[in-house]
């Protein structure tokens, strides 16, 4: 039997945080969430847009519990502000998902001075998730959920070149920042279980889903590919979010080479699992942001 959001069960008492969430897999992952009657808060850049985007499920679901959550996630003093706010309205966050991204930009650096790409969809959200985790680990049965990619097979972290020290290549740089992610799913999930944390950090993969994530390259490069609505795509997300699971699964969808289908148990490359490299990314983040997250 195929999963669906048809299995999710009721979300009632929980809170969730998706970054993200105004388009593309967010807000598919933030509406199946509200719809299953969780507390969602919806991060974003831009006001206008995730205000639109509240009203959207709010017009499907009007009893749906909603917030508006602002944050710049290419400028880390704009993370540490927003984990803030959520800190002072929130006693408890059950789900953080750690869903924004950026695919294939014109070259460019974060505020702090990172490739845009690794800067926003890795670095970031180790920031984010950092600020947060007091949170997270006095919330019983929390989860963090990072999104990777099938790209992540052809990453590696390359340390001379975190801040656009070479000659820029969007490929390479995309594929840094999602192994980054999928590294950072699985030391984290390490360092949780050294700590005793009940809080579990899982990862997924949306395949090829139609979103706007190539809006700044070229869109149409999708219709080559077997591909998924961005409702289907976010269902890894979900059931990471939402399923039964191990610290450190790694979920994406079940049909061939992982483009399209259902959410399963998904292929991870060797050089994610790689605890040297892993324990090398968590000190290089801890460090070059003057975090302690899990040291
Ligand atoms: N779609 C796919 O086939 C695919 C495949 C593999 C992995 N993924 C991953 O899935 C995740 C979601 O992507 P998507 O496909 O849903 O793309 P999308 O439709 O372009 O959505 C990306 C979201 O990230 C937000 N974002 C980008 N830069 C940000 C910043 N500096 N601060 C705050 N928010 C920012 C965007 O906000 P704005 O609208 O304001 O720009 C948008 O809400 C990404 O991590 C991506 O790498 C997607």
């Amino acid at each position: 039997m195929n999963w669906t959001t048809d299995n999710i069960t009721s979300q009632n008492g929980k809170v969730v945080l998706v970054t993200g969430a105004n388009t593309g897999l967010g807000y598919e992952t933030a509406l199946e969430l509200a719809k299953k009657e969780a507390f969602v808060i919806l991060a974003g850049r831009n006001r206008e847009k995730i205000a639109a985007a509240i009203q959207r499920i709010k017009q499907q679901y009007p009893s749906a519990k909603l917030e508006p959550g602002l944050v710049d996630l290419s400028d880390l003093s704009s993370v540490k502000a927003f984990a803030e706010s959520v800190i002072s309205k929130h006693n408890r966050l059950d789900v953080l998902i750690n869903n924004a991204g950026v695919m294939f930009p014109p070259p460019g650096k974060t505020k702090d001075g990172y490739e845009l790409q690794f800067g926003v969809n890795f670095m970031a959200h180790f920031a984010l998730t950092a600020h947060l985790f007091g949170l997270l680990n006095t919330t019983p049965h929390s989860r963090v959920v990072t999104l990777s990619s099938i790209a992540h097979r052809n990453g590696a972290i390359d340390f001379d070149n975190l801040k656009l020290e070479k000659p820029f290549d969007k490929f390479r740089e995309y594929g840094q920042s999602k192994v980054a992610d999928l590294i950072f799913t699985l030391e984290m999930q390490r360092r949780l279980e050294r700590n005793n944390s009940g809080t579990i950090s899982v990862g997924a993969h949306p395949g090829i889903s139609k979103t706007e994530l190539l809006r700044t390259d070229k869109p149409e490069m999708i219709h080559q590919f077997p591909h998924m609505s961005a409702n289907q795509g976010a269902f890894s997300s979900l059931y990471a979010a939402t399923h039964e699971l191990e610290g450190g699964e790694y979920i994406g969808p079940n049909g061939e080479d992982e483009l399209t289908g259902y959410p399963a148990p998904a292929y991870i490359a060797d050089y994610a699992k790689n605890e040297e490299i892993g324990l090398r990314l968590w000190e290089y983040a801890n460090a070059s942001m003057r975090l302690d997250f899990l040291a």
